[in-house]
């Protein structure tokens, strides 16, 4: 079972292969925010990594960061939890000013079909 850390949280066991951006909500406890449902258009699901960084990325996750000149982030709707990881919850619900933290992405890795990349 592959542990998540979150900077200043904990670190945490998650079901292997989970989106990352789901155990951030549900095992880690983060008010992540999600503001498109999971489907790599917001980039509002942002987290900085400090160790364990996969090495390849979906197609919509280089697509959608490549758009918005963003670098030094990923996308936890775009990653599973496929290995021990720790990282910096950058983008929470907390103080953003918004409603909600936005729909609650499926299980799966969304847009279908998944392509994956390298980084
Ligand atoms: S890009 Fe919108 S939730 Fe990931």
């Amino acid at each position: 079972m592959p542990k998540l850390t979150v900077e200043g949280a904990g670190t945490y066991d998650v079901p292997q292969g989970k989106r990352l951006v789901l155990a951030l909500e549900e095992e880690a406890g983060i008010d992540q925010l999600h503001a498109c449902g999971g489907n790599a258009r917001c980039t509002t699901c942002r987290v900085e990594f400090v160790s364990g960084e996969p090495a390849k990325m979906t197609a919509a996750e280089k697509a959608v960061l490549a758009a918005r000149g963003l670098t030094g982030i990923r996308l936890s709707c775009q990653i599973a939890c496929d290995s021990d990881m720790a990282v910096r919850a950058i983008s929470r619900f907390a103080g953003s000013g918004r409603v909600d933290a936005g729909k609650k992405p499926e299980a799966e890795i969304q847009p279908q079909p998944v392509e994956w990349v390298e980084k």
